[in-house]
């Protein structure tokens, strides 16, 4: 799992270092570079791949969406870190980016990766078919807007020092995190032109796990170790988050996640063997220390 996940964010680093050096150098630039770059995990285009194994799609085009994927990922990242955020001076081992170029140039910076994944689904190099490229674009802009990501975010902050009840703390989740995995998750099927039954079934699927991914982070922010996860820990609690663990505590939560991961393997194991390394991916969510 671990050497599956290495190659994918090599090969995704890989694409996204030559794409960007392709580009006009500039202090903005340079500001993506260091929000891309060393980079974190890829478990979204982890997500892809493993999803597209189940059907059977060409690797190499699933990294250029992963690469699309991870942009808008790196820019809400760089984004959730600004003082009128999260405020966070740390982000994956080295000062955040606003700490090393200034606010102005990290939400430049920010606006520009958002609409490099754009840039990126619609250039020649991914070599799909117009209308699908369309959907895939029509789609990923509805995951990063205010019904998805942006939406979630405003929620999250919204939610602070709040008395939140369960329901509307998984709706947020679901938005600023599950919507990005529901697009990696669907994507497949997406390719494959099958309806819209199979493509509404694996976003369901892919919210989920990244329902489940969110709820791992605040454990980790709970309980984790911040040299090790590359972030400052226990944020949350001062920030006064809604979370699952601000409502249930910190026990309750894990039941819960538990319950969510045994929920979504039943849902994949009907795939038999082709799901193999989507369920190990799960079991690394659940698992995993940063
Ligand atoms: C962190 O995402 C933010 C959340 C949505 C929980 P990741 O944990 O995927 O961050 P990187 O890309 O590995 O740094
Ligand atoms: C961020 O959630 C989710 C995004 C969509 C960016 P968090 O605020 O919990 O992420 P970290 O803990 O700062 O990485
Ligand atoms: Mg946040
Ligand atoms: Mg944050
Ligand atoms: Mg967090």
């Amino acid at each position: 799992m671990l050497n599956d996940l290495n190659k994918i964010a090599k090969d995704t680093n890989f694409f996204l270092k030559h794409y960007l050096k392709k580009q006009k150098y500039s202090v903005l630039t340079s500001a993506m570079n260091y929000g891309l770059f060393p980079g974190g995990k890829k478990i979204r285009s982890k997500i892809l791949v493993d999803i597209g194994k189940i059907f059977n799609i060409n690797y190499n085009s699933l990294v250029v969406i992963g690469a699309a994927v991870e942009c808008i990922h790196a820019y809400s990242l760089i984004h959730d870190d600004l003082p009128c955020m999260d405020n966070d001076l740390i982000r994956r081992g080295k000062p955040s980016t606003h700490t090393k170029f200034g606010e102005a140039i990290a939400v430049l910076a920010g606006n520009s990766l958002l609409t490099l994944a754009f840039e990126i689904l619609s250039d020649k190099r991914l070599n799909l078919k117009e209308k699908t490229k369309n959907i895939l674009i029509n789609k990923l802009s509805k995951c990063a807007g205010h019904a998805g990501i942006a939406g979630g975010q405003f929620l999250d902050l919204d939610f602070e020092k709040k008395n939140i009840p369960f329901k509307k703390i998984i709706n947020m989740q679901l938005k600023k995190t599950g919507k990005l995995f529901g697009y990696c998750s669907s994507v497949p099927a997406i390719i494959k032109n099958n309806g819209v039954k199979k493509i509404n079934t694996f976003e369901t699927i892919g919210s989920d796990i990244g329902l489940l991914f969110q709820i791992t982070d605040d454990l980790i922010d709970y309980k984790g170790n911040s040299k090790k996860v590359g972030k400052k820990t226990k944020k949350d609690i001062k920030l006064g988050k809604a979370t699952l663990i601000s409502l249930l505590g910190y026990k309750k939560t894990v039941i819960y996640g538990e319950k969510l991961k045994i929920k979504i393997q039943k849902k994949i194991m009907k795939y038999g063997k082709k799901s193999k390394n989507l369920n190990e991916t799960i079991n690394y969510i659940m698992k995993r220390t940063r």
